[in-house]
């Protein structure tokens, strides 16, 4: 762990990691580092590696971090302060996104957003007094057929109320279990959360159900239907360049079977769909 210094003493360029914790993330960085042809290219696991172990991207992470690349504090400071998911202030043991985004948004997150947001006494990006929970407006999490959706340290909480998100809120404040609705069977810490977007593996990825029933829908309507993606090189013709071949179903390929698909563009006066 680090000890911040006191403002206006920050007259060092060392990390003051103790000697434990700086052999730890050093073996840990230049095992990052390994992985890449260039070195450098490791610094976005490498500042989750640092919140791993501070709770968020702190002064001596910065300076470890520029140490070990042999780059700049100030380069990696750019980096650090580009990407919301580095934290430049202490971050709760869990963070709580809601999804404001807009499909979300309309189904409920704002209204999730505010009520949590009251009941919290906290806004975006802020963490409640005890350190439990820091509360974030977060981007689309590619989750959008459950929504609205909460994410705790980047699990899902699917279908989620202002009523159940607070419910699940008090839990968390209490140190009870929470089970998300998808993926893992609980919630790890963020600094365990980050550690494992450092790239080292908790074990458990392929834990519970991936995609659920909303997610498989339409590709189980395809399958019943015979439907596939239409060629990704586009479509084709014959060698006479001039009916299209390919699969059926693809509505790049098919044949025109409707008036209007062989006068769109010819012969019709503005409007004329409309009547
Ligand atoms: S808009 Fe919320 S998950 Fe896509």
């Amino acid at each position: 762990m680090t000890a911040e210094p006191v403002v206006g003493t920050e007259t060092t360029t060392k990390t003051r990691y103790d000697a434990d914790t700086l052999a730890a993330l050093t073996a840990d960085a230049t095992a990052i580092m390994e992985r890449y042809p260039d070195p450098r290219s490791g610094l976005l696991p490498m500042l989750h590696l640092v919140q791993s172990v501070d709770g968020y991207v702190s002064r001596d992470g910065i300076l470890f971090c520029a140490e070990m690349l042999g780059i700049t504090a100030a380069e990696v400071s750019a980096v650090a302060t580009f990407y919301t998911q580095y934290k430049r202030h202490p971050n709760g043991t869990y963070t709580v996104g809601v999804c404001t985004n807009t499909l979300c948004a309309v189904m409920g997150g704002d209204a999730i957003f505010d009520e949590l947001s009251d009941h919290l006494a906290v806004g975006h990006d802020e963490t409640t007094p005890d350190g439990a929970i820091t509360l974030e407006r977060v981007e689309c999490n590619a989750a959008c057929d459950y929504a609205p959706v909460v994410m705790v340290n980047w699990e899902f909480f699917d279908n989620q109320t202002p009523e159940t998100a607070t419910a699940l809120a008090d839990k968390l404040i209490l140190g009870e279990d929470v089970v998300p609705t998808r993926g893992a069977a609980s919630v790890c810490s963020f600094k365990q959360m980050s550690r494992i977007l450092a790239g080292f593996p908790d074990g458990r990825a392929d834990e519970g159900a991936g995609a659920g029933e909303p997610t498989l829908a339409g590709l189980k309507i395809a399958r019943e239907r015979g439907w596939t993606a239409p060629d990704a090189a586009g479509p084709r013709v014959d060698p006479a360049g001039t009916e299209p071949v390919g699969k059926p179903g693809s509505s790049a390929e098919r044949k025109p079977a409707t008036p209007s698909d062989t006068t769109v563009g010819k012969d019709k006066k503005p409007g004329e769909d409309a009547k």
